[in-house]
């Protein structure tokens, strides 16, 4: 096997004599523990997503974290949310990973790093780089060199940074995890677990704890697990712990006992029920498992939010986050955080103080939105013409939507078939005919539907990608028409591609309503509409409910909240935290919807989720209460 590593010089080895002290972690396989500054120690973490969250709430959430007793917290690394384009590597703002370092620190938590370079996390393709699928064969995951080359690179970037932070260093990062999950994957390549172990040791060092997390069964460990590397294991509250742990001793015949990802709640899918997991079988296990002398991290801690299209996707449908964990999305208590803050208790001092409050929440109330815009004013670059349809991979528009254009390549008065035969809709397709919506095809549900013009007609056909398959053997998920489709009998061709950067036309004003009121109407199919939530001296947290609007995406000011599908569900409003808007200026709203905007065009502001999301203490009334309320009050800001 090659090995690849950015730079060519030899590694120097500099030993340094601690004479004051040592700090120091490590594996006790005498004692069965961990052993911080060689005594006994047991951790007892949360997982905390930072790129789920606005960078000015990291330390209300960690702080809130501190106060419920946890002494560490579980971090995953997305690699494509820091190098976008490869090789060009983002920390800054959001993605600046050694500010959220030094802010846990400073509130007294440790941290488990976990830096894939595959994450899974219900994130767009598992945290790697759609740029990776210009590779038509690439073997993701595996010791092909067209994976491990750029990830070998991104790991020297990102270790390299990590290493001031290890413990032993000075800094709060105490264990590393190689992989994720690895052994749930078909390959089952010791080679590139090999290489990984090679490299991790390189840019860290022989000190830190590297472990592996793998599922609850024979195969995963098999597979998951390697010489070296510390092997630990994930369950949730229908699992027997004994039988569990048993397992993991299989692997790991001495050293402490650890459950990596404690399930708190689970993820959830477009038109599935919210998913939940019970506060009281939580408070339980957690309690058993730290009664046995187990380190354990609850996944999740805070689920956070999926802004923009960081979202991933399993086989079926597409996930959000709340998570049911013990802090809800927008990172406020819950029963949950209590009662496991008592389970802690039991087991080590927790800090004292009071639980910092939920922060403040506002009802802005209606804004009504203008059409502004259809979709094709919005490709700068024009379109990319090419006989047979291409992905999204091949024009190098990685994220979001994409226009296929051409004409009917004759009369079909009557409805005529439109197929994608190979199930080639990746992920979902809103066809019009001379601009007039004809309906959607959906990919795995809808791959026909009927289409009636004349020869000629324009036919356009918005692609939009959901997510990239974040789990399982089909990651290398690529997005657009994957295939040919036929209308009829006919092949159609001669496309013309138009690559949409939305965000942009957004951060730039272009999509802001004409407020002289010239507005078109609304009609059916993609379109864009605008509207202004007047200032109000407050940019405090609120919630977005899109009442009869069907499915889409959200813009508050330059930031893409994610996406809505009112009509699927159990969601129903789109988290937005307050350091998103200005309390001095009119904040600019903007929505695409892909199917029809309801006739009202308003979508209002709430000051709690609408859905059958987590309930959190300061949560009292029902969402009919709210209704009623806002009904009654004739309470319009815009
Ligand atoms: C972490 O926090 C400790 C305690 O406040 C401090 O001594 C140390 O310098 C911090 N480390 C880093 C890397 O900031
Ligand atoms: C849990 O597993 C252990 C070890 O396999 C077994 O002895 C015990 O009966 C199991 N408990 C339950 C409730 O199934
Ligand atoms: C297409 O139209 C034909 C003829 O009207 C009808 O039988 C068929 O059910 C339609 N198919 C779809 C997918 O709507
Ligand atoms: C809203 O858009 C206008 C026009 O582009 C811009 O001048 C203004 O700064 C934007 N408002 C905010 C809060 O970003």
């Amino acid at each position: 096997m090659e090995t690849f590593f950015p730079f060519t010089g030899e590694v120097t080895l500099v030993t340094v004599t601690l004479i004051t002290y040592s700090r120091s972690f490590s594996i006790d396989y005498k004692n069965n523990c961990f052993q911080k500054d060689g005594k006994p120690f047991q951790y007892i973490s949360g997982s905390i997503h930072y790129s789920r969250i606005p960078r000015e709430y990291w330390k209300d959430r960690l702080l809130k974290m501190y106060m419920t007793g946890l002494n560490a917290i579980q971090v995953y690394v997305p690699w494509n949310f820091h190098e976008t384009v490869q090789g060009v590597f983002n920390f800054a703002g959001d993605r600046d990973l050694e500010y959220f370092l030094n802010l846990a620190n400073q509130t007294g938590l440790l941290v488990i790093l976990r830096p894939g370079p595959y994450i899974c996390a219900e994130w767009e393709m598992g945290g790697l780089p759609a740029w990776l699928l210009q590779k038509p064969n690439i073997i993701l995951r595996s010791a092909d060199t067209e994976y491990l080359k750029p990830a070998s690179e991104w790991l020297a970037v990102l270790l390299t940074k990590m290493r001031p932070w290890l413990y032993q260093n000075g800094g709060n990062i105490i264990s590393v995890q190689v992989e994720n999950e690895y052994g749930s994957y078909f390959a089952c390549d010791y080679n590139y677990m090999r290489h990984l172990h090679t490299v991790f040791r390189l840019f860290l060092g022989e000190d830190v704890i590297l472990f592996t997390t793998d599922g609850n069964t024979d195969k995963e460990m098999i597979c998951g697990t390697l010489e070296g590397l510390y092997a630990t294991i994930d369950f949730g509250t229908d699992t027997n712990i004994t039988a569990a742990f048993i397992r993991q001793r299989r692997f790991e015949p001495k050293g402490p006992l650890v459950n990596s990802e404690f399930y708190t709640g689970w993820l959830d899918h477009w038109g599935d029920k919210h998913a939940s997991v019970e506060t009281v079988k939580v408070s339980k296990m957690l309690g058993e498992m730290l009664f046995m002398g187990a380190s354990v991290n609850m996944y999740m801690f805070e689920g956070g939010t999926n802004f923009g299209y960081w979202n991933g996707k399993s086989a079926i449908s597409v996930y959000f986050y709340d998570y049911n964990a013990p802090l809800s999305e927008a990172g406020d208590p819950t029963d949950k955080l209590l009662a496991i803050r008592d389970v802690i208790k039991n087991f080590r001092d927790i800090p004292v103080g009071p639980m910092p409050p939920a922060t403040p929440k506002f009802a802005y109330g209606f804004v009504t939105l203008q059409k502004v815009s259809l979709l094709d004013t919005l490709s700068p670059q024009g379109p990319v013409r090419s006989q047979y349809p291409l992905a999204f991979e091949e024009i190098k528009q990685y994220y979001g939507f994409m226009l296929y254009r051409t004409t009917l390549p004759r009369d079909v008065p009557e409805p005529t078939p439109l197929i994608s035969p190979l199930n080639g809709i990746h992920d979902c397709a809103y066809v019009s005919v001379n601009g007039v919506y004809q309906g959607l095809m959906e990919r795995d549900t809808a791959l026909v539907m009927n289409v009636t013009g004349q020869q000629g007609d324009q036919l356009d056909i918005l692609v939009e990608n959901m997510g990239r398959v974040n789990f399982g053997s089909y990651i290398n998920d690529k997005k657009g028409l994957l295939g040919n489709l036929i209308l009829g009998n006919d092949v159609l061709t001669d496309w013309s591609i138009y690559p949409l950067d939305i965000d942009t036309a957004v951060a730039n004003g272009w999509l802001q309503a004409d407020q002289s009121g010239s507005a078109m109407e609304a009609g059916d199919g993609p379109m864009i509409y605008s509207g202004t939530l007047k200032s109000t001296g407050l940019a405090w947290d609120t919630f977005v409910k899109l009442n009869g609007w069907n499915k889409g995406q959200v813009w508050v000011n330059e930031v893409n909240l994610g996406r809505y599908w009112t009509q699927r569900g159990p969601q129903q409003t789109l988290y937005v935290p307050g350091p998103f808007l200005s309390a001095t200026q009119p904040n600019n709203i903007t929505v695409l919807e892909l199917e029809r905007a309801p006739s009202h065009r308003r979508i209002l502001f709430m000051d709690r989720p609408h859905s059958e999301l987590t309930m959190t203490f300061n949560m009292l009334l029902s969402h009919e209460d709210i209704e009623l309320f806002l009904n009654h009050s004739g309470w319009f800001v815009s």
